[in-house]
């Protein structure tokens, strides 16, 4: 992965955040988004980008504005497929999470936003680069405060090894697991953010190994997202499985919710 990508900044004054990021990974550091690789972790005045440099096209967490801001606002609360599927029930206690393949974090913002404590697990340190950054800039906004107090917590690990070590008194009620996936859905937002990640990251091939992981760390359930219409994970067959326009969700039930 190193080989695609180096960390480059915008202005001057960024030249040290970025130089510490690189000298951390071992990237080539460079002004201007002048890097000689595919890929850039682009620091701007803003926010930090996952740049693609042939593209000219670049990607950002945002969890104040934008597609996750609106799906806070209108997203269908507790009645949304994503929350019956992880056991959310009126008068039953909300289920803590962990979200064990992070990604850029909008299921986990999601979950978050309706009511439960999430651990966020991703392996890539630049996609976790990314989700941190939002963080650190979204902790000034006391409603994402309440988030963070709750538990909104990131891991930059390897789910399946982070899952092996934990203790029963850390265990949670659901974990969560979107893997990558080829994508097929239209529309060119969607598109762009899966094509920049897709280049950093390919496709997961060890995603059997982490369910398996999941099964036997989750309290209550594990949660699978799959494109509708894809196979399942493995050869278990799920216990549920709820679906919507583009996504499954298939839910091995160990105990009830
Ligand atoms: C399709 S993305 C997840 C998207 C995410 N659900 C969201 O809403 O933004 C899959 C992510 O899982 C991460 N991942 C896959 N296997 C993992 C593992 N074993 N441990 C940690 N992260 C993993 C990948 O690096 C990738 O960033």
């Amino acid at each position: 992965m190193k080989n695609h990508l180096c960390v480059t900044y915008q202005s001057e004054n960024l030249h040290p955040l970025a130089e510490q990021l690189s000298s951390q990974h071992q990237l080539g550091c460079h002004a201007d988004g002048k890097g000689s690789t595919d890929l850039a972790l682009n620091f701007t005045e803003q926010y930090l980008e996952l740049r693609d440099l042939t593209a000219n096209t670049g990607i950002h967490v945002d969890f104040l504005a934008g597609a996750l801001a609106h799906r806070r606002k209108y997203g269908g609360g507790r009645g949304q497929t994503l929350a019956r599927a992880i056991g959310m029930k009126q008068g039953k206690p909300i289920p803590s999470v962990i979200d064990a393949t992070a990604g850029l974090a909008k299921d986990a913002y999601v979950l978050a936003t309706l009511g439960c404590p999430v651990t966020l697990i991703e392996r890539s340190f630049a996609v976790a680069a990314l989700v941190d950054d939002a963080i650190q800039r979204a902790a000034v906004d006391s409603d994402f405060n309440t988030l963070l107090t709750r538990g909104f917590k990131l891991v930059q690990d390897n789910a399946i090894e982070y899952l092996s070590r934990l203790t029963s008194d850390q265990q949670v009620d659901v974990i969560y697991l979107d893997p990558m996936y080829p994508e097929r859905k239209k529309s060119s937002q969607v598109k762009k953010n899966m094509q920049i990640l897709q280049k950093l990251l390919g496709q997961d091939m060890d995603t059997q190994d982490l369910l398996e992981q999941a099964l036997k760390a989750a309290r209550k359930r594990v949660v699978v997202k799959r494109p509708r219409g894809a196979e399942t994970i493995n050869s278990t067959q799920p216990t549920l499985c709820y679906e919507s326009k583009n996504t499954r969700y298939d839910v091995y039930v160990i105990t009830a919710i």
